[in-house]
């Protein structure tokens, strides 16, 4: 047996599938997909085992009809079901009938009332870490890629998108047929796709973005700038790798900031804030473009590899876009949250290493900025370590190297060894890879703008500070004591009308600092933004907030039970654990 990802019942020792050909019907009314998947191998005479979770196998068939024989194991946690099959000799390709379980844990099924337009349903995929098995049953690592081609039918009136290259769409009476290829080969987690009523504007020869009819407008003003942001990462990293790079803005509740699916990247609708300042998600997921889609983890124990040198790479772009004063602020800001989540898992140190440790850990409770800060700190070592220039030669030889690959981090330290001699003993290099916390003696950003704010300390900003940007506000928020005295809140709030700021990333750096000292509107601006957003990145704090405030616990609770259909499953599962914890 080899198993090499402890999120997977892929064995290596098995065939590898190559490819998929998926067919699959979106029921809105039974919640359920009804699909085919056409899975082809390196080779067969072999058993196989996929992962699946919570799918209802119809039939397993040879591609001339004959039945194979398929076995599906019990439920185990985390995991799901091993769905094993037996391949006879000669035969490579199975195609497996099956429908989605009701608790697809990769989907997200929104009531007409959950979207923008009010009228038609939406249902939307996501799939990082582990939940692709909820909707195909295949090798769910990382490990091994697949091409696809795919066919989505979906009611005629509504879109189905996909992280692919479309091919076609046939209208068939009240349905259509929309078709899709992939042939990059990607790992299952970047597996994905939309259905909902959407409009596409156009952004520059290679972007559009897609959203609802009700903020397609706003949407295509806030990305304008995509195209810029594309030719300054290809200067950086090289030529783009996919062709072309759509966006799509989904319903409120999609509970990430944004999914680096490939050629169509997700992104949350909260980053609409008519004054661009939150584009860095887009170049964030951009990057991923090169590293985490061409260059992949091995598994879910190597994240920081993705997110890590991600984080590097959307600030390099920044800082051609907004100049090195911004990637200062932005580095503080994340400094702050790697030293929150470093707190907050005082009870689970070994969590705060680059490598993990993930055997019997749900990805999904493992996520934290750890893989993100830490890991942009360590890139950030290495390369005052060996100089910018010997660095960017570096990263691109990286690409190169591994390019639609999926690599441990023993793979990267390697090619480190090779080809920055030295490196990795300056900066201590186990100190970070498998030490907890953050070694003394990190990079730490430096800049007037930065210092400016910094000397404040807990005083109060002078009226300058409207013109702030608001990663001086969250600079500043984030170092207030909590509590703070109810005096100054109010002085805050007065001066600088932060319960109506509208960047949600400054509002709820405000309100947690806020709820926490008993500032009561803070308190009922929380109590509508639980309602209105789903990025767990916002949910997480206002509840941890709203659980530690003075007299403000049961709002959490009543909160949550009130919300909770309309978040995300993985969402609602964050919120329910940190109200457990009572922390
Ligand atoms: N790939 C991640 C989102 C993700 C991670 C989904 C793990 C599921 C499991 C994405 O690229 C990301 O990091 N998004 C950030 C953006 C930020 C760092 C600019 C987010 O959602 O906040
Ligand atoms: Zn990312």
């Amino acid at each position: 047996m080899a198993r090499p990802d402890p999120h997977s019942h892929t064995d290596l020792a098995q065939p590898h599938q190559q490819h998929l050909a998926w067919k699959a019907e979106v029921d809105f009314a039974g919640r359920t997909l009804r699909a085919t998947a056409t899975l082809r191998f390196d080779r067969g005479g072999s058993a196989v085992d996929l992962d699946g979770r919570g799918l209802v196998i119809e039939s397993v068939t040879s591609p001339d009809g004959r039945p194979l024989p398929f076995e599906l194991g019990p439920t185990e946690p985390i995991l799901g079901e091993r769905l094993r099959i037996t391949l006879p000799p000669g035969v490579d390709t199975c195609v497996i009938r099956y429908r989605t379980g009701p608790e697809a844990s990769a989907l997200q099924w929104l009531e007409p009332a959950q979207t923008g337009g009010g009228t038609a349903p939406f249902l939307y995929s996501q799939c990082q870490a582990i939940h692709a098995r909820s909707v195909v049953p295949l090798q769910d690592t990382p490990r091994l890629r697949i091409t696809y081609e795919a066919e989505l039918t979906v009611p005629a009136g509504l879109r189905g998108l996909m992280a692919a290259a479309a091919v076609d769409r046939e209208v068939r009476g009240d349905r259509a047929v929309e078709r899709y290829r992939m042939d990059e080969p990607i790992p299952p987690y970047l597996f994905a796709f939309a259905v909902g009523e959407l409009q596409a504007r156009d952004l520059g020869p290679r972007s559009r973005v897609w959203a609802e009819p009700s903020v397609v407008e706003r949407a295509a003003h806030e990305f304008a700038g995509v195209d810029r942001m594309l030719t300054s990462a290809e200067a950086l990293f090289g030529p783009y790798p996919w062709g072309r790079f759509d966006l799509l803005v989904l319903p409120p509740s999609f509970p990430y900031g944004g999914m680096e699916n490939p050629r169509l990247t997700f992104l949350t609708p909260t980053l609409l804030t008519g004054d661009r300042s939150l584009v860095n998600v887009v170049a964030h997921e951009l990057s991923h473009s090169w590293t985490g889609n061409l260059v992949s983890n091995a598994t879910a124990e190597d994240f920081w590899l993705n997110e890590g040198f991600t984080v590097f790479a959307e600030r390099r772009i920044l800082e051609v876009l907004e100049g090195p004063e911004m990637v200062a602020l932005h580095a503080a800001v994340g400094r702050q949250a790697l030293d929150e989540a470093v707190a907050n898992f005082r009870d689970r140190p070994q969590l705060t290493r680059l490598r993990t440790r993930l055997q019997d850990v749900d990805p999904d409770d493992a996520f934290s900025q750890v893989p993100y800060e830490k890991g942009y700190l360590f890139l950030r070592a290495l390369e005052e370590a060996a100089g910018r220039g010997a660095f960017d030669r570096f990263l691109r030889r990286y690409m190169d190297t591994f390019r639609f690959q999926s690599i441990t981090t023993e793979e990267l330290l390697d090619l480190v060894r090779a080809e920055l001699p030295g490196a990795l003993e300056a900066v201590d290099a186990p100190r970070w890879i498998d030490g907890e916390g953050v070694p003394a003696g990190a990079p730490v950003a430096r800049s007037g703008r930065l210092e400016r704010v910094e000397e404040l300390k807990t005083q109060l900003p002078p009226p300058e500070a409207r013109d702030w940007s608001p990663w001086e506000w969250q600079v500043y928020l984030n170092r207030l004591p909590r509590p703070s005295p109810a005096e100054v809140m109010t002085a805050l709030d007065d001066r600088f009308h932060l319960t109506e700021a509208p960047n949600p990333e400054v509002l709820v750096a405000w309100l947690t600092v806020a709820i926490r000292s008993g500032h009561a509107p803070a308190v009922r601006r929380a109590e509508t933004l639980l309602g209105e957003v789903g990025r767990m990145k916002y949910l997480k704090p206002l509840y941890a907030a709203l659980i530690a405030g003075p007299g403000t616990r049961s709002l959490a609770e009543a909160s949550a039970q009130r919300y909770r259909k309309r978040y995300h499953v993985i969402a609602a599962a964050g919120v329910e654990s940190l109200l457990r914890k009572g922390a």
